[in-house]
């Protein structure tokens, strides 16, 4: 059987992960997952791997779960790296979603400041990672969930030998949605997934090889909801979409409807409101854990809904099933674009439908975007490529143009100030500045 190393295995997602690996054990047979975390995150590790072992015997299989602070222990032997840790914590993201608020840009853990933020953050972790799964188990994969996912998947491809996918849940999140929308089964949908990570479009949804993209559309238009828990529920304007004649990903709405989004921003943290994103999941997350403690708990409890990660575990875990069987099956992940998307560089990274068995994940051929959307994702493209450089440099430079080329960023002079402010907030997670 298989060794799984998950790094961050302390995360309240772990149980999700544990079920993929038990409704897939016939296929995919793990010999032992190892659950690694730092001392910061010791007393949350200890409550999950206690959960995923009664989850285990509870199926009745054979998995060793393992917990551990030493990641070179985990490491050894490793078939497959899982990353799913948060740089700086809850604590940290909270201060990513409302420090550029002051200055009028909205604040979110991935798109914008905070997302430049949690990625120069996660950079020199993430290398250092690299570094002991060079020297531990070069031929592992390594399914990189942590974020901005797009952005660190292609900052390990570019500087590292290591094998690694960038996986998201938009799009399984889209295609199961889509899927109930039209009341039909999501194995019969199929979406022509092109963009970036938190940036892709379904620029046809098909089912049973009928293309049913006005059907989808029109459903938005009639104010269905396409979003996932952590993004605001703002409707699609009608006109809008008609003329856009793709299906956008929640995320969009950052780019969208920024005035709105940052008014709601605004109140919820102002003292009265609900508070931002992190400061809801800190709460979530402690009912989260009261649950985990329970000894009679064996099972990934329905509280776990709250969170934005729902079909991770289904797609974490299928993708691996997908290298380990050869099972040259699509998926849609992170991966290297060599063309695929024609007027973006080769060596960069996107989200794509991509042919995934034990040689890695292929694309499959996108070719030139339509104006609607190419000029956005060249121009975040940019800004990804400039904070890879930054985070990896450490280069105030390289970071100020990056804040700089951000669609989100007014000004010159507003990327100045956020860089100040980012950069002495965040000085205890930036060894590289
Ligand atoms: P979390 O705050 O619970 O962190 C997970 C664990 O990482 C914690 O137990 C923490 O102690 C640990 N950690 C922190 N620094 C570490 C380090 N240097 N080495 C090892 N472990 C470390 O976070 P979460 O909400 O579970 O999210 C985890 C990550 O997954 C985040 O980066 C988040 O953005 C990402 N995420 C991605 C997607 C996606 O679609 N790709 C979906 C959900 C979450
Ligand atoms: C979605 C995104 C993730 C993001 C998560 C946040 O799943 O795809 O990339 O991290 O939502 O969810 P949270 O519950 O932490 O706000
Ligand atoms: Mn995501
Ligand atoms: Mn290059």
């Amino acid at each position: 059987g298989i060794k799984v190393a998950v790094i961050g295995g302390g995360s309240s997602y772990t149980p999700e992960l544990i079920d993929g690996f038990i409704k897939r054990a016939a296929e995919l047979p793990a010999a032992e997952i190892c659950l690694v975390d730092i001392p910061a995150g010791e007393e949350k590790l200890r409550i999950v791997s206690q959960l995923a072992r009664r989850m285990v015997a509870a199926a009745g299989l054979n998995i060793r779960v393992t917990a551990t602070l030493d990641r070179r222990q985990a490491l050894q032997g490793a078939g497959f790296v899982v990353t799913q840790l948060r740089v700086g914590g809850l604590a940290a993201r909270a201060q990513d979603e409302r420090f550029p608020l002051k200055y009028g840009v909205l604040g979110q853990e991935t798109t914008g400041p905070g997302g430049l933020a949690k990625a120069l953050r996660t950079i020199p972790v993430m290398l250092d990672i690299c570094r002991d799964i060079s020297e531990l188990c070069p031929e592992a994969w390594l399914i990189n969930f942590t974020n901005p996912a797009g952005l660190i998947t292609e900052t390990v491809l570019e500087y590292t030998r290591v094998k690694c996918i960038g996986l998201c849940n938009v799009p399984i999140h889209l295609k199961m949605t889509i899927a109930k929308l039209l009341d039909a089964d999501a194995g019969d949908i199929f979406i022509d997934f092109a963009g970036l990570n938190h940036l892709v479009w379904g620029r046809k949804v098909w089912c049973k090889g009928q293309d049913v993209t006005d059907a989808v559309l029109a459903k938005l238009q009639d104010g269905a909801a396409l979003s996932m828990k952590n993004v605001p529920d703002l409707k699609w304007d009608k006109d809008f979409l008609n003329s856009l004649g793709m299906v956008p990903c929640p995320y969009h709405r950052y780019y969208y409807m920024t005035d709105t989004i940052l008014a709601e921003e605004l109140a919820a943290a102002a003292p009265d409101g609900a508070g931002t994103r992190a400061e809801i999941v800190q709460e979530v997350e402690k009912r989260l854990f009261d649950r985990y403690q329970e000894p009679e708990l064996t099972h990934k409890p329905a509280e776990l809904e709250k969170r934005g990660g729902a079909y991770y575990s289904d797609a974490a875990v299928s993708l691996i099933s997908a290298i380990y069987n050869d099972k040259r099956e699509i998926h849609t992940v992170n991966t290297v674009n060599n063309g695929t998307i024609a007027g973006l560089p080769a060596d960069c990274v996107i989200e794509a439908n991509c042919v995934v068995g034990r040689t890695g994940a292929r694309p499959l051929t996108i070719g030139e975007l339509p104006p609607e959307i190419a000029g956005l994702i060249q121009h975040v493209k940019a800004y990804e490529r400039l904070a890879i450089e930054a985070g990896v440099s450490g280069s105030r430079h390289k970071a100020l143009q990056a804040l700089a080329n951000h669609p989100l960023v007014p000004s010159a002079g507003v990327a100045k100030l956020l860089l100040d402010e980012l950069l002495t907030i965040n000085a205890e997670y930036l060894p590289q500045f």
